[in-house]
């Protein structure tokens, strides 16, 4: 089975191959920038997004959108983790966290899916909880990794694991995970 995945970002695209391949799903990526709504449910806005790729490539696909929510912050910046990447970088939050105690985080994922014939728009979310690291470490990875310290991580940034490391314990490899249970129970339909 081959699944078209709509992203830019090949970071997420790596993860989502090397996991999905366990499950014996294949993924083909298109590399095209999805529109993306405004609004504070990250699950509003990958369906939305999936929505639209689906209309626009004429075949089923799905989309993962994800966020960094910092409670120290108030969930900040959460759906506009893209946005605040884009502006003030990895630095400019680790600024915000100068001198806060509370390093608490998570990071979100959810996967939307879209198949227009057979009517489905369906989501899947992971998460996992972490800190903020006081500086940034590590090289793998993308976006915030190299700040984010998952707590079943031996004290290590996303950025110092290996990508099959981090998709035994990251939040959009668990969406993966739930994404792949449905889509072998939906076969059997
Ligand atoms: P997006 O809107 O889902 O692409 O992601 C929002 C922001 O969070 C972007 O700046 C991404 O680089 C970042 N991001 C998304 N997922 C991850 C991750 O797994 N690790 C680190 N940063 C991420």
């Amino acid at each position: 089975m081959t699944i078209c995945f709509v992203t830019t970002n090949r970071g997420k695209y790596e993860e989502a191959s090397k996991l999905l391949r366990s499950f014996g799903i294949r993924v083909e990526w298109v590399n095209q920038e999805c529109v993306e709504i405004q609004s504070d449910s990250l699950e509003e806005i990958a369906k939305r997004s999936a929505q639209e790729a689906a209309q626009k490539l004429k075949r089923p696909v799905f989309v993962e959108d994800a966020g960094l929510f910092i409670e120290a912050l108030g969930g900040f910046p959460g759906p506009y983790s893209s946005y605040v990447y884009k502006t003030i970088g990895v630095l400019g939050v680790l600024k915000l966290m100068e001198g806060v105690e509370n390093r608490e985080a998570y990071f979100e994922s959810v996967i939307a899916f879209c198949d227009l014939v057979r009517g489905e728009l369906e989501a899947f979310s992971g998460r996992v909880y972490g800190r903020i690291s006081l500086e940034p470490r590590g090289s793998h990875g993308f976006g915030y990794d190299p700040i984010f310290i998952p707590s079943e991580g031996n004290g290590r940034t996303f950025a110092e694991m290996s990508t099959e490391e981090k998709n035994t314990l990251s939040h959009r490899a668990r969406a993966l995970r739930a994404f792949a249970s449905w889509l072998r129970n939906r076969r059997l339909v």
